[in-house]
């Protein structure tokens, strides 16, 4: 049985005032069976995990190494000391912003491992790419290129963002969300084996909001939600964690 996930990419957003929405979502994850994750700027995990021990903390990204001459650059270790347990890796904002490739996420996802974080591994095809009918095969492609091999459901979530519908309030037909969700199912199966590839849990996101949250958790294969926009605020967030229960 899959735990449910509501998860919240606050990307570059959030100083220490915004830790009071925190509050808020610690009662609904205490009122409810589905963990709750926040990934805050790097600046706040420490305060994060402090003001709301109920729900779990991750970063953003990680370094592939564990340590070294990389100004700017956070170690998994160092995520994992400030007390996060997660941490979020190929968000396509990272492969394009940062020019991250399948072979660097590959990387990261086992140097978090080695950390002891678990990976939440980001998937999706552009616009363009799915006009062109070749989602499936991106979406396969960047699962074979940036998961390490050991991967289980302990380790590894797979979070489905199509780049199109990421801030963009445009979202797939709960038919395509449940094509992809059922097709990396289906991957995982295929490389990793029946009960590891059923254990992993994948999460869509891409401008998930509480009212259109509930269709989205009834597709098939879908575990939860990564929220970006929605996950800043408490008065959004909550219904969607609630949408899980
Ligand atoms: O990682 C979450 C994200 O990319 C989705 O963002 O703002 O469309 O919910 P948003």
């Amino acid at each position: 049985m899959r735990r449910k996930l509501a998860a919240g990419n606050w990307k570059m957003n959030g100083t220490t005032a915004d830790l009071a929405e925190l509050s808020a979502m610690a009662d609904a994850a205490v009122r409810g069976d589905a963990e709750v994750l926040i990934c805050p700027p790097a600046t706040l995990i420490s305060a994060a995990k402090s003001a709301a021990t109920e729900i779990a903390i991750g970063g953003q990204d990680c370094h592939a190494q564990s340590a070294g001459a990389h100004t700017g650059d956070l170690a998994a270790g160092m995520l994992s000391d400030a007390g996060a347990s997660h941490v979020i890796l190929g968000h396509s904002e990272r492969r394009a912003d940062h020019d991250e490739h399948d072979d660097d996420v590959r990387a990261k996802c086992r140097a978090a491992w080695d950390a002891g974080l678990v990976a939440v591994v980001c998937v999706g095809e552009t616009l363009a790419e799915r006009e062109a009918q070749n989602t499936l095969d991106i979406i396969g492609g960047q699962m074979a290129g940036s998961i390490p091999d050991g991967a289980t459901g302990h380790n590894t979530v797979i979070a489905y963002e199509p780049v199109w519908a990421i801030g963009t309030g445009k979202v797939p037909t709960t038919d395509q969300i449940g094509d992809v969700h059922d097709f990396i199912r289906a991957r995982l199966e295929r490389r990793f084996g029946a009960g590891v590839g059923r254990s992993v849990r994948l999460l869509y996101g891409g401008s998930v909001k509480a009212g259109n949250a509930a269709d989205i958790f009834a597709v098939s294969n879908v575990d939860g939600a990564l929220v970006g926009g929605a996950s800043l605020k408490a008065a959004d967030f909550v219904p969607i964690i609630e949408a899980l229960n």
